[in-house]
C-alpha cells in the first residue's frame, strides 16, 4: 500500500512523504514515491499521517466483567481513537495474578482484540515469586499501594519491598501512589457528608496520599535500582518529587491522564460519580501544573476504566471509580494542539515515542522503516462535537460528550490493515496480536 501526498507528524517533527506499507511493515519513506502495478494507493492530501498511538493503561474488564466492557468492544473504542496498541490492567475479576489467569486472559484478547496488546500481571503480598518468573511474558507489573476498583493491593514493607527487588529491575513496575493507611483516614472523615450523591472525591483521597506512596516508592527505587513507572500522576508536588528523583539517578517514569489534564475536582461536583476516578480529579492548580510541566510528563495513557451508568447511578460510597477514555484521548490532544496549547511532536513523543520505549515494543513506536504499519489518518480541519452514542465502549458514555473537537481521525490501520473507517470498525475479532517485548530502556 502506499500513502501519498500526506504530511507525516512525528516526534522530531512534520514533513510532506509518501510511505509505502507491505507484509504489516512500514518499507519505504520518501518523497514522490510512485505506485507499483497492483500497488493500493491512499491519497491522504490534505490529512496528517501520524504513528498509532499507545495507550499503556486501560482496563478492559476481561474477564468478569464483559457487561462493561470486553477485549472486543475496548478494542474497537481504542481503533476507533487512533490507539492501535493497548497494555491491559490486571485488576479483571479473577485478577491477573499468576500463570492461570495470564494464560486464561491471554485466550481471551487473541480471540476479540482488533488492535495489538499486551497485558500486566499485578502485585499481591503472596505472589513476589511467581511474578518474577512471569516478567518475560507481560508488558509489566501493576502494584496498587492504596485500594481501587478490584482487590489488588500491597501496603506492608515486606512484600512492597520484595516485589521491587524481585520483579525483573529492567521491566516497568507500574505503581497506583496512593497509601492506604491516609486513604482510610481522610475517607472516613469525608464519609459523614457523603449521604447525598456529591462528594468532593478529592478530600477523600487529598494529594497528601498520592505525595506519601510516591516519596515511599520512589526511595524503595532509589535503593534497589529498579525501573519505576507512575501512573497517572495528579499533581505539582508529584512531578516536583519525580524530576528531582530523575535528577538524582532513580531510574523513574511517569504517566498523566487526559481526564486530569482537562478535567477539576469543579467538574467532579458538578458531574457527580461520572468524575469519581482514582486518583481524584484534582484542583485548578494542580491541573494547570500538569500542563505548566508537560515537559517533564513522559508519558500519556488513559486509564479507560469504563462502568454503566447504572453502577454509577449508586450512591457516592458505592458507585465505582473509573472513566472511560480510550476514545477521546487523541482527539482531546488533537484539539489542544489546534489550539496551540501543546504541539503535536509533544504529542507523540508522550502517547507513542515514549510509550514503546519504556514498555519494550520495539516494533511500534515511530513511522519508520521496519516498524509495525500502524497509522492513523487526520483531518486537522475537520471539526464535530463528542457524543455519547459516538463511543464504541460497552458503557457508552464520556464525560466529555458536547466537548467541541478540531481534527478527525479519518481512518486507522492496524500492521497495514485498515481497520477504521469514519465511525466504524472494520476490523474482524482477533486480528490484534500479542505485542513482542524486547529490552525497555
Ligand atoms: O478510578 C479507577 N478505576 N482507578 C483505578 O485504579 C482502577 C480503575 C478501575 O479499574 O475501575
Ligand atoms: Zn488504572
Amino acid at each position: 500500500m502506499l500513502i501519498r501526498n500526506g504530511v507525516l507528524v512525528g516526534a522530531e517533527g512534520q514533513q510532506r512523504l509518501d510511505l509505502r506499507t507491505r507484509a504489516e511493515k512500514i518499507v519505504e519513506i520518501a518523497e514522490g514515491l510512485t505506485p507499483e502495478p497492483g500497488e493500493e494507493v491512499v491519497d491522504a492530501s490534505g490529512l496528517l499521517v501520524l504513528p498509532g498511538f499507545i495507550d499503556t493503561h486501560v482496563h478492559f474488564r476481561d474477564p468478569g466483567g464483559t457487561h462493561k466492557e470486553d477485549f472486543l468492544s475496548g478494542t474497537q473504542a481504542a481503533l476507533a481513537g487512533g490507539v492501535t496498541t493497548i497494555l491491559d490492567m490486571p485488576n479483571t475479576q479473577p485478577a491477573v495474578t499468576g500463570r492461570e489467569q495470564l494464560n486464561a486472559k491471554a485466550a481471551l484478547a487473541a480471540a476479540k482484540a482488533v488492535v495489538d496488546y499486551g497485558l500486566y500481571l499485578g502485585a499481591t503480598p503472596e505472589n513476589v515469586e511467581e511474578a518474577a518468573g512471569l516478567a518475560n511474558e507481560v508488558a509489566a507489573m501493576k502494584l496498587y499501594m492504596g485500594s481501587s476498583t478490584g482487590s489488588l493491593l500491597v501496603t506492608e514493607f515486606a512484600p512492597l519491598y520484595r516485589h521491587f527487588s524481585t520483579f525483573s529491575h529492567d521491566k516497568p513496575l507500574v505503581v497506583h501512589a496512593e497509601d492506604e493507611q491516609s486513604l482510610q483516614y481522610f475517607g472516613a472523615l469525608a464519609r459523614p457528608q457523603s449521604s447525598a450523591t456529591n462528594t468532593n472525591h478529592n478530600l477523600a483521597r487529598p494529594p497528601l496520599s498520592a505525595q506519601i506512596a510516591l516519596s515511599r516508592a520512589l526511595a524503595i527505587a532509589e535503593k534497589t535500582g529498579r525501573r519505576l513507572h507512575i501512573a497517572h500522576t495528579t499533581t505539582q508536588r508529584e512531578l516536583e518529587l519525580i524530576q528531582e528523583a530523575k535528577q538524582k539517578g532513580v531510574r523513574v517514569t511517569c504517566e498523566v491522564t487526559p481526564l486530569h489534564l482537562f478535567l477539576t475536582e469543579e467538574d467532579q461536583q458538578q458531574k457527580g460519580n461520572l468524575g469519581k476516578v482514582n486518583p481524584p480529579l484534582r484542583s485548578r492548580e494542580d491541573q494547570q501544573a500538569l500542563w505548566r510541566l508537560f515537559d517533564s510528563i513522559d508519558t500519556i495513557g488513559t486509564d479507560h476504566a469504563p462502568h454503566t451508568l447504572e453502577e454509577k447511578r449508586q450512591p457516592y460510597a458505592q458507585a465505582p471509580s473509573g472513566i472511560p477514555g480510550v476514545q477521546t484521548m487523541l482527539p482531546l490532544l488533537l484539539n489542544a494542539a489546534s489550539q496551540g496549547r501543546i504541539t503535536l511532536q509533544a504529542v507523540i513523543e508522550r502517547c507513542v515515542t515514549n510509550p514503546a520505549r519504556i514498555f519494550g515494543l520495539s516494533t511500534k513506536g515511530a513511522l519508520e522503516i521496519g516498524k509495525d504499519a500502524d497509522i492513523v489518518l487526520i483531518d486537522p480541519e475537520k471539526e464535530y462535537e463528542i457524543t455519547n452514542e459516538q463511543m464504541l465502549s460497552k458503557c457508552g458514555w464520556t464525560p466529555f460528550a458536547g466537548t467541541h473537537i478540531k481534527g478527525m481521525i479519518e481512518q486507522v490501520y492496524v500492521r497495514g490493515a485498515l481497520g477504521y473507517v469514519r465511525g466504524t470498525c472494520i476490523a474482524r475479532a482477533g486480528s490484534g496480536k500479542s505485542v513482542v517485548y524486547t529490552q525497555s530502556c
